[in-house]
């Protein structure tokens, strides 16, 4: 006799959590309600160019999204939180932004009752400047390098801690410690006082979170590649949801990543002593996704370490940093509709060229003015 295939397979399981192979809207229709303390995820993002793991088209996302923000909202404790890591889209053709990422926060929280707790911002700054035709032959736009992450919770009050993510003062912060800082008023009338001059070993940080997006190297990259798997196309790196597990989550408490890919959310849980619940669809993903449990969590921790340790800060320079009064050609009236000419690019590589050294001698005054 031939047993039937479950229709959501367990394909692995680890004492503190499992990867379910199914779609994450029949797999959560199980999960007890008001017993997850964070779903923490990066959905499938409603490209105008589709991926090959089946993207919808940004018009339909609202639509396709709602089965699951509805159990999302079931199956969260009061105290718990969503996170949602997802990237903008470019209009078909025209060089104008979907709105479909406000739209999807906005329908969360007005027609399934999530509050808005914060905005964070993911810079990537390895991001490449994309896409080419607006930002790099026409010139119109600039790069997109970050991606919203929406913080939204179930009640006005998730269970939350900014003190689990602190980070190393900036080094112009660590310049004010140590040279003193004069309790003054701001131009925008905010009175700073003394106790900003307190160095608290650490700093709180911005909901601007920087991490690059290069990993090429881990266990799961050599485990894909030792058993012939593909790797997942779209990871995001450990630190993203390990901040939010973090933050939101004590040890224990359960998480719960529903568009899984890679299962890193399952990785950073298992790590950090979180029970977890990986539910990815596509079934040679939750293979490739057991790479991820087969190196001892010692090991793993180690490597975690050295990299971060590694890390420097990330800067951006001022605007304006490398004005030098030269404006350049001026602006084209139809927007870039018309995209410039071979000789057009060579001749403004030139004149480019011909800035730099003018920038190079404005920046050379201006710094021996300073
Ligand atoms: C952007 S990827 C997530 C990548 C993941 N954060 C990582 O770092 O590996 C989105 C994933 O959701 C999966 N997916 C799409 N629809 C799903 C559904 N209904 N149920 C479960 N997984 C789904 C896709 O197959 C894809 O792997």
């Amino acid at each position: 006799m031939t047993t039937a295939k479950p229709k959501n397979p367990t394909t692995y399981t680890t004492t503190l959590g499992s990867i379910v192979c199914g779609d994450s809207s029949q797999v959560l229709a199980d999960v007890k309600a008001n017993t997850v303390d964070l779903i923490v995820t990066s959905p499938p993002f409603g490209l105008v160019r589709k991926k090959d793991y089946g993207n919808v088209d940004a018009d339909e996302y609202l639509e396709w999204f709602k089965p699951f923000a509805k159990q999302f909202h079931r199956v969260l404790k009061d105290s718990g939180s969503l996170v949602i890591d997802i990237g903008g889209a470019w209009n078909k053709g025209t060089p104008t932004r979907s709105l479909y990422h406000f739209k999807l926060m906005i329908m969360l929280c007005e027609e399934f009752g999530f509050h808005l707790a914060q905005e964070f911002y993911w810079w990537n700054p390895a991001k490449l400047p994309t896409p080419a035709e607006w930002v790099t032959v026409r010139r119109v736009r600039v790069k997109d390098a970050i991606n919203t992450v929406w913080w939204l919770s179930k009640s006005p009050w998730p269970k939350a801690s900014n003190r689990r993510v602190l980070q190393p003062y900036s080094p112009a912060m660590e310049g004010l410690l140590k040279n003193g800082y004069k309790a003054k008023k701001r131009p925008s009338g905010h009175d700073i006082s003394e106790k900003f001059s307190i160095n608290n070993g650490a700093a709180i940080p911005p909901n601007l979170i920087a991490i690059p997006n290069t990993e090429s190297n881990s266990f799961y990259m050599r485990y894909c590649e030792e058993n012939g798997y593909k790797p997942h196309p779209a990871r995001f790196p450990s630190e993203l949801p390990e901040y939010f597990v973090r933050m939101l989550t004590d040890s224990g408490d359960l998480v719960i990543d529903p568009f899984a890919g890679s299962c890193i959310t399952g990785e950073v849980c298992e790590r950090l002593n979180r029970k977890w619940k990986c539910i990815e669809m596509l079934p040679e993903y939750c293979q490739a996704a057991q790479g991820r449990f087969v190196t001892p969590a010692s090991q793993v921790s180690k490597v975690v370490k050295d990299a971060r340790n590694s890390k420097t800060q990330y800067s951006v320079s001022r605007p304006g940093t490398l004005w030098n009064g030269d404006e350049g050609p001026k602006l084209s009236k139809d927007g870039g509709q018309t995209r410039p000419k071979k000789e057009v690019e060579k001749k403004s590589s030139k004149t480019k060229s011909n800035r730099s050294s003018k920038s190079a001698a404005f920046l050379n005054q201006q710094s021996s003015a300073d």
